[in-house]
């Protein structure tokens, strides 16, 4: 094999690779992390390979194109350089040690700058070699326009599902405090945490709608009981899980709930006893416009007769979607009373929102 040729499979192979990493929320952070490094050796053999535009890097009377080139090669080795120290500052399976540039979001800007800075400087070996000199330029541009898009609305989506969000907790959840009517309710409550497969570390991506207090993490319906909790003086119960746990991966777990829906199944949970309460707020995120199926085994294990359940849910857009229906239908001879449905994005900053509706409920 010539030198040419083996040049370009490396460089076809970075771009692959590059590629593939951006998809860390299908392929997850291990593989992640390998192709990083099968990147990051493809690219030291191709520095070696083009060892000779090093030499050229000063000599003079270049041309416009070419010192274009040059200082957009410079800049996107600086560029690539910074991404490998931030990959290893968010490295949780080879440099977990390396506490250095350790912010995703830093780390997402540098890969989507990378990737576009490496669709113009491939582009312009293109452009070189093309006959239609306008047409390869137009690709180049369009190429380096997709490139950056791709990064710049993924990025503000993965920080709105996959991050864990650092909070006060306790100023979250503390405030004003009402007295609830009649005999104190109980509050239940389901959330990932506690329910899912996470490693000890989560990270931003498998971490999902988490939030961080203090190093510790908390699901958003967890804080949305917390709050209403505090408001009336209730310490909330959670719907735990005492059989398998769903993926730690956030799309794992959209197949597996998407699967337990469909199958209409009843995973197990710890006994929640609601015998001695009149009222039971209920705090749920809503899964494919559903109750999660935990919640419906915590329906179906109790009777509500006679009892109120006031609901509580949150989503990433569907409002109620089909769960008040599916709990009149799973409590019957209860009534239920649709609170609010909270988007998740607001979770955090939904304490005056929660103490209104205690108070319109205790009218
Ligand atoms: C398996 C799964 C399915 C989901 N399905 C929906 C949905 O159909 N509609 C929606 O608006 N949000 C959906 N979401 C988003 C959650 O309702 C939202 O992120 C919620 O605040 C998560 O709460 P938690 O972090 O306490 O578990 C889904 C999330 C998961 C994990």
């Amino acid at each position: 094999m010539t030198k040419k040729r083996f040049g370009l499979i490396i460089d076809i192979l970075m771009y692959a690779l590059l590629l593939a990493q951006m998809l860390y929320i299908f392929i997850g952070n291990n593989v992640h992390e390998i192709l990083g490094i099968a990147f990051f050796v493809c690219l030291v053999i191709h520095l070696i390979i083009k060892g000779w535009w090093f030499k050229s890097l000063f000599k003079k009377n270049k041309t416009a194109s070419f010192r274009f080139f040059d200082i957009l090669t410079c800049l996107l080795i600086l560029t690539v350089f910074v991404l490998m120290f931030s990959s290893m500052g968010v490295s949780r399976l080879i440099f977990p040690w390396f506490k250095v540039l350790g912010s995703a979001d830093l780390h997402r800007y540098l890969a989507t700058a990378v990737l576009t800075l490496s669709a113009v400087h491939g582009g312009m070996h293109m452009i070189r070699r093309a006959e239609k000199k306008r047409r390869a330029v137009t690709i180049v541009v369009l190429a380096a326009i997709a490139a950056f898009s791709i990064g710049m609305f993924a990025i503000p989506y993965l920080n709105r599902h996959f991050r864990s969000v650092d909070i006060a907790f306790s100023d979250k959840i503390k405030g004003e405090q009402v007295e609830w009517k009649g005999s104190k309710p109980l509050i239940v409550y389901f959330t990932r945490l506690g329910n899912t497969d996470f490693e000890p570390d989560v990270d931003a991506v498998s971490g999902a709608s988490l939030l961080r207090s203090d190093g510790e993490l908390f699901g958003s319906n967890q804080l949305l009981s917390y709050m209403i909790g505090d408001i009336i003086s209730c310490n909330p119960v959670a719907i735990t899980l005492t059989g398998k746990l769903y993926p730690s991966s956030y799309n794992s777990t959209i197949a597996v709930a998407g699967d337990e829906l469909r199958a209409k199944a009843r995973p197990d949970i710890e006994p929640i006893d609601v015998s001695g309460y009149d009222s039971i707020i209920l705090i749920y995120p809503l899964w494919w416009g559903s109750i999660p199926m935990p919640v419906a085994t915590f329906l179906e294990q109790n009777d509500f007769t006679g009892k109120t359940i006031y609901l509580i849910a949150s989503q990433g857009s569907s409002g109620y979607g089909k769960t008040v229906s599916e709990i009149e239908e799973l409590c019957p001879g209860a009534t239920v009373v649709p609170g609010t449905s909270i988007y998740c994005e607001d979770i955090t900053d939904s304490r005056e929102k929660l103490l209104e509706l205690i108070k319109e409920w205790n009218k």
